[in-house]
């Protein structure tokens, strides 16, 4: 099978966990597009979705789905998406469409997260694929300087502006073995809007399309443990 072909099978899979009359947290890219795509065969058992991006709005729009404004609901059961690469405890780098921040703010208000992926997205430590960083226009230079502080090498994506009017800067070699401290430490920069890293809402379930079918997975145990514990301490 072709990497789109297995994008394709786990997108369809994801199916299987959308409820009938509920709004649907619909994510961005092309493994997306295939869900949206599936999706559309549901369109009169949904009652619509919520959208990280106008690409994924138009899509759905175009195919007679209803797109609602997150500020009028106050949770969605289900959130689909892809991302960039995915650990084993289902932490992830997400925004090579540049949609993280919408991505980010929809999943917040999901009650799962479903990641679809071909098998090429899981890694054991995230950061071979650069990490996407969306930055206030005007900050760029000094965000840039505090990535590389991090021991980052940023990039500004070329000819490429957020639907929220914002840059990208994309960031190489850095060493994400803690992803959840990294996403706190970039946030915390002045200018950044948001990161792409989802590591303190990671997903629920991966859908993980390979030659033998789809998997259906949950994330390691251990991570879900010790994230308690230090809730606790
Ligand atoms: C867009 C994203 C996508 O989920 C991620 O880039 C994966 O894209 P694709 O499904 O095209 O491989 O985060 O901002």
């Amino acid at each position: 099978m072709t990497q789109d072909e297995l994008k394709k099978a786990a997108a369809c899979a994801a199916l299987d966990y959308i409820a009938d009359a509920s709004i649907v947290g619909v994510g961005t890219g092309s493994t997306v597009n295939h869900f949206i795509d599936a999706l559309a065969s549901r369109r009169d058992r949904i009652l619509g979705a919520v959208s990280s991006s106008e690409a994924s709005t138009r899509r759905l729009r175009a195919h007679g789905i209803e797109v609602f404004d997150l500020n009028g609901i106050e949770t969605l059961p289900v959130y689909v998406d892809g991302a960039d690469e995915i650990d084993g405890h289902f932490a992830m780098i997400k925004g090579g469409g540049g949609a993280l921040t919408r991505e980010k703010i929809v999943a917040a208000v999901s009650g799962r997260f479903i990641c679809i992926c071909d098998a090429s997205k899981r890694v054991d430590v995230l950061g071979r694929f650069p990490l996407p960083v969306e930055v206030i226009p005007m900050a760029c230079s000094h965000v840039a300087r505090e990535l590389r502080q991090l021991g980052g090498e940023p990039r500004l994506r070329k000819d490429f502006v957020t639907d929220n009017g914002n840059l990208i800067l994309d960031v190489h070699g850095l060493a994400i073995t803690d992803p959840a401290d990294m996403e706190t430490r970039i946030n915390q920069i002045v200018g950044v809007v948001t990161n792409g890293l989802f590591a303190r809402r990671g997903a629920d379930v991966l859908l993980l399309a390979g030659a033998n079918g789809v998997e259906r997975l949950a994330p390691r145990q251990e991570a879900v443990s010790a994230a308690l514990h230090a809730t606790k301490s």
